[in-house]
């Protein structure tokens, strides 16, 4: 399949639109492009007990970790929401996106109106904090 931008919107749009977020009515979908033409996506999924929701992005790549996906198999995070002003992945999203990620990989935001924005990984967190400050 090829990614154009509106293939991109479409998915991702379909991972909008199955949000859980009965409480913050603040729907976000994202996909994840994968190397061999696959991907995967995942939605915000709010509970009554707040701090357990599970924020799009994280979902998006737990899926695809539980699937046996891994970092050297992503090529692209997309992130949708309906902000005139580009929604950015939460603190706690980006930790887990600079762990299972490559840092070169893409990040692209987008909004309702095809307002969009890429970056890198790398550009989400500086000073990460990584394995390399564990003894494993
Ligand atoms: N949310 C995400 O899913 N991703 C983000 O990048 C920002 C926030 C969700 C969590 C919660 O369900 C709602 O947006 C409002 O915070």
């Amino acid at each position: 399949m090829e990614y154009t931008f509106e293939k991109k919107y479409e998915l991702t749009k379909k991972a909008f639109d199955n949000s859980y977020s009965k409480y913050s009515k603040f729907k976000v979908g994202a996909l994840l492009i994968l190397k061999n033409g696959e991907f995967i996506i995942g939605t915000n999924v709010e509970n009554a007990s707040f701090g357990l929701t599970n924020c799009a992005e994280r979902s998006a790549l737990f899926a695809a970790y539980s699937q046996g996906y891994r970092q050297d198999d992503i090529l692209e995070l997309v992130i949708m929401a309906d902000s005139d002003k580009l929604t950015y992945p939460c603190g706690a999203c980006r930790q887990v996106i600079m762990e299972l990620m490559n840092h070169d990989a893409v990040v692209t935001l987008i909004n309702l109106d095809k307002k969009t924005l890429t970056m890198k990984v790398s550009d989400l967190m500086p000073g990460y904090f990584g394995e390399e400050y564990l003894n494993v």
